[in-house]
């Protein structure tokens, strides 16, 4: 019998309930693939629309499913020809392969290592586990779609969360003049984080509040929240600024508007330059909650509610 692990997993498509922590093989260890022992894994609004089936059209899947898809742990084997890690290094990494079925809720995950970068050393394991996904969201959207400049300004909708927290720091390493939307309790979050302003969504025309501070316009908005407080926005976005949302596909956008959509890839490269750029200081991860594996029902019940301040993480 090979080697066997606690995992949280899910054989049908459905609501919390679905979640039963149970113990599975561990998968074979292959050609160019490392064993990680999973130290912490974040979670993602998007583990609760995956386990919901809202994504089943579009990506592949395997029951039982191992939800997760964020992970920092250490190297404890390696298969055949994959040397860029040495057992015992501590690695980080968005595992989203292109087959739903072994995620990171889980004590351990096989998986090619070109999914890796180094651990950020000045974190723990918690706090790097929470930048894959929503870090390499916010520098896809910012950097790659978003071609954000030093001296632009960018308004960011939902920037106390995961995605948004990691999106005020980033800009604020581009140079930008950051507005980060959310509610008030969340404001001087956002300034702690870099924020130059804030704008809360629930009492306010975002648009008219944004546009108060720069009568001018942004340059960039970046949304992570949609619905009414992108629409709202859209009267504070410049004639030759630009859209990225990372929820709307285009629906009601008007056609004159500079638009992207972004679905977050798996990027090693830019992960080593997150991890750069927390070893110098200037990414911060706020861990707001963690839970066991055993709770792993618990913890997506919260990314679900979409106010999550910051990250929580599983603790295998
Ligand atoms: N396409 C992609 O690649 C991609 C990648 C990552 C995430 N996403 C999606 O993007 C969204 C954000 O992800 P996340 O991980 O950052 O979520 P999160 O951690 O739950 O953060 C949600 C944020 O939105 C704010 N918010 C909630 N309702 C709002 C509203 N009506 N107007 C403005 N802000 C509002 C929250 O602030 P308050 O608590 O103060 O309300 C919080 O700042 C999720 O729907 C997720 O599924 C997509």
């Amino acid at each position: 019998m090979g080697k066997q692990m606690k995992a949280a997993t899910y054989k049908e498509f459905g609501g919390k309930e679905t979640i039963k922590v149970t113990t599975v093989d561990v998968p074979e260890l292959k050609e160019g693939e490392v064993l990680v022992r999973i130290k912490a894994a974040g979670v993602n609004p998007v583990d609760t629309a995956v386990r919901e089936g809202y994504l089943k059209d579009f990506l592949p899947y395997e029951f039982p499913v191992i939800p997760g898809w964020d992970v920092a742990g250490v190297v404890e084997d390696r298969g055949f020809s994959a040397r860029r890690f040495n057992v015992g290094d501590e690695v980080y990494a968005y595992a989203r392969r292109p087959k739903v079925q072994y995620g990171t809720f889980a004590e351990y995950i096989v998986i090619p290592e070109t999914y890796f970068a180094r651990k950020p050393e000045n974190l723990s394991f918690e706090e790097a586990a929470g930048i894959p996904l929503v870090g390499l969201t916010a520098y896809q959207s910012l950097y790659d779609a978003g071609n954000l400049q030093e001296n632009q300004t960018v308004l960011i909708l939902g920037a106390s969360g995961g995605v948004g927290s990691l999106a005020i720091q980033l800009a604020k390493v581009k140079g930008a003049t950051v507005i980060g939307v959310a509610s008030e309790k969340n404001h001087g979050f956002m300034k702690e984080l870099g924020a130059d302003h804030t704008v809360d969504y629930k009492d306010n025309h975002v648009g008219n509040a944004v546009k108060e501070i720069f009568p001018d316009g942004v340059d960039l908005i970046f949304d992570c929240a949609s619905g009414e407080t992108l629409e709202q926005s859209l009267a504070a976005l410049k004639k030759n600024g630009t859209l990225v949302s990372i929820l709307n596909h285009g629906e009601n956008i008007d056609k004159s508007i500079n638009f992207h959509y972004v679905f977050v890839e798996p990027n090693a490269r830019q992960l080593e330059h997150l991890r750069e750029l927390a070893e110098s200081g200037k990414l911060k991860v706020h861990v707001s909650n963690t839970y066991s594996l055993d709770e792993t029902a618990e913890a997506m019940q919260q990314i679900q509610t979409l106010h999550t301040t910051g990250k929580i993480v599983i603790v295998p």
